[in-house]
């Protein structure tokens, strides 16, 4: 299962720890569920991202899609790898939304997701498969 995350273990190791430090900025008050995120770019440079509620629930913000569009901010729109690290055993893997805004960029991109019950690795092409998209050229 392990075969398609292609990094080295430090920078899984590098990956996973930034995704445990945007954990704990996780603005969580309503679902008190806290998640982090974590995207590694082919620059090599990770970019992290944490869940952000609003009182106006439905406005909420996960984390993998916060560290996405922080990765977008700076210019990269190629990604190796992603992990998400929660503190909740209810959160097993990424939801629908961040799987549809993942493929726009990496449609096999290798997500490492830990909870307190374990480590799991996925590859986006079995989280969400026949994915819908318009070809669309990154670089554009
Ligand atoms: N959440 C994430 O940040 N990522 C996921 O993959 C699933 C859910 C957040 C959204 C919300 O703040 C809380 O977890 C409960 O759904």
């Amino acid at each position: 299962m392990e075969n398609f995350l292609k990094i080295d273990g430090l920078t899984k190791e590098r990956l996973l720890e930034a995704a445990q430090a945007a954990l704990q900025q996780a603005y969580a008050p309503y679902s008190q569920i806290r998640v982090g995120a974590a995207v590694l770019a082919d620059s090599g440079h990770i970019y992290a991202g944490s869940n952000v509620e609003n009182s106006s629930y439905s406005l909420t913000v996960c984390a993998e899609r916060n560290a996405i569009f922080h990765a977008l901010a700076h210019g990269e729109k190629h990604f190796l790898a992603l992990a998400v690290v929660t503190d909740s055993e209810q959160v097993k893997s990424p939801c629908g939304a961040c799987r549809q805004v993942m493929a726009e960029f990496a449609p096999q991109l290798p997500v490492v997701f830990t909870n307190p019950q374990g480590t799991w690795v996925f590859n986006l092409s079995e989280l969400l498969p026949q994915a819908f998209s318009l070809k669309a050229d990154l670089d554009a």
